[in-house]
């Protein structure tokens, strides 16, 4: 029994992992990657953004995506797809362009509608609207071309046109550290009512969780929080899991990184309307964790050479086992 087929049984969608294209051309990784008892769902972890898909305006190029959905595809596992409307990863012809407010909602229009309908029925989910909220915390809106040009109205216009494009995806706002009680999180509230407001539909909201080693929220805290979003009536998934910690990772490290696993999992598992868990890609090898944060890494359940870290590995089994 592995992380997907346990989580399956208990009741939940999927269990899964973020992945990449340049990966793909490592067998061994290949391999797990495939293995549908410990992942039943993949992200891409690059592939379909605006900057890969919509380069030059009005030219899309789809290759990379395709290569993630058709693996979906072909080993019977959810695709999540990953994301719509963004402000980074946006190419300069967009974020530089200098639109009026009736052109950039053209152009947002325009790339989600046709994203969306080349991936129509392939996505178990759209993550539409990706980080929209300032990293200072305070809960105000991250200042981008949409928000400065379009303001709030960018984000409802944005699940509009992707609900219109493939009706049986499921649409997500998604965002960190709104996975506990804070600003932040209720302004990612506010935000799933203001996209109700205005009669667009969001089915769910995607708690990333890239956490670190010691510092991650209890389940309790983690329950709690879930319960706000879903007492709004979407879903909740955990859609980018990672707990980094200073490298080298120590044994004692390890301990605390199965125990905060756990924690996640164990809230993911006491919510009925939290789908399902997502790592951010499974091994340490292709963690985006060192290239941002110096000094830090060994964030994900299988180290630097494709081996599982088999406490962290054998906590979360066991955490999807309780509910
Ligand atoms: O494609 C270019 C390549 O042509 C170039 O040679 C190379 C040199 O640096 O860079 C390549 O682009 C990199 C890209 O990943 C693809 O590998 C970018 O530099 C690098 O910044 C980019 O990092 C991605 C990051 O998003 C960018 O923000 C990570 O792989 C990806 O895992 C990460 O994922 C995000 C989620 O989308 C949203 N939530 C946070 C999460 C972690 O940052």
């Amino acid at each position: 029994s592995g992380l997907n087929t346990t989580i399956v049984a208990a009741g939940k969608l999927y269990f899964g992992t973020a992945t990449d294209n340049t990966e793909l051309s490592n067998t061994a990784y290949e391999k797990q990657l495939n293995n549908t008892a410990d992942f039943g769902q993949i992200t891409p972890g690059n592939s379909m953004k605006w900057d890969a898909i919509e380069p030059e305006r009005g030219a899309y190029t789809y290759a990379e995506g395709d290569v993630i959905a058709n693996l979906a595809k072909e080993n019977g596992q959810k695709l999540r797809c990953h994301n719509l409307v963004w402000y980074n990863q946006l190419p300069s012809w967009v974020s530089g362009g200098g639109f009026d407010n009736a052109t950039l909602i053209d152009i947002m229009k325009n790339h989600i509608t046709n994203e969306v309908t080349h991936y129509k029925g392939r996505c178990y989910a759209w993550d539409v609207v990706n980080e929209a909220l300032s990293d200072a915390g305070d809960g105000s809106y991250r200042s981008n071309v949409f928000y400065e040009t379009i303001g709030e109205a960018y984000i409802p216009i944005a699940f509009a046109a992707a609900a219109a494009a493939d009706p049986d995806a499921k649409l997500y706002y998604n965002d960190y550290s709104i996975e506990s009680a804070g600003a932040k999180s209720t302004a990612a509230q506010n935000v799933v009512q203001m996209i109700q407001a205005y009669g667009a539909k969001i089915d769910g909201v995607g708690l990333q969780s890239h956490f670190i080693v010691g510092e991650t929220p209890s389940t309790t805290a983690q329950v709690a929080n879930m319960k706000a979003f879903t007492a709004l009536g979407v879903d909740v998934a955990i859609t980018e899991l990672d707990i980094r910690v200073a490298t080298p990772e120590t044994t004692a490290d390890e301990t605390q990184q199965a125990i905060d696993y756990a924690s996640t999992v164990k809230a993911c598992m006491q919510v009925d309307k939290c789908i399902g868990i997502t790592i951010w890609d499974w091994t340490d090898k292709y963690s985006w964790v060192p290239s941002t944060f110096s000094g830090e890494g060994a964030a994900l359940p299988w180290d630097s050479n494709l081996d599982k870290k088999v406490p962290v590995y054998d906590a979360i089994l066991s955490a999807e086992g309780e509910s």
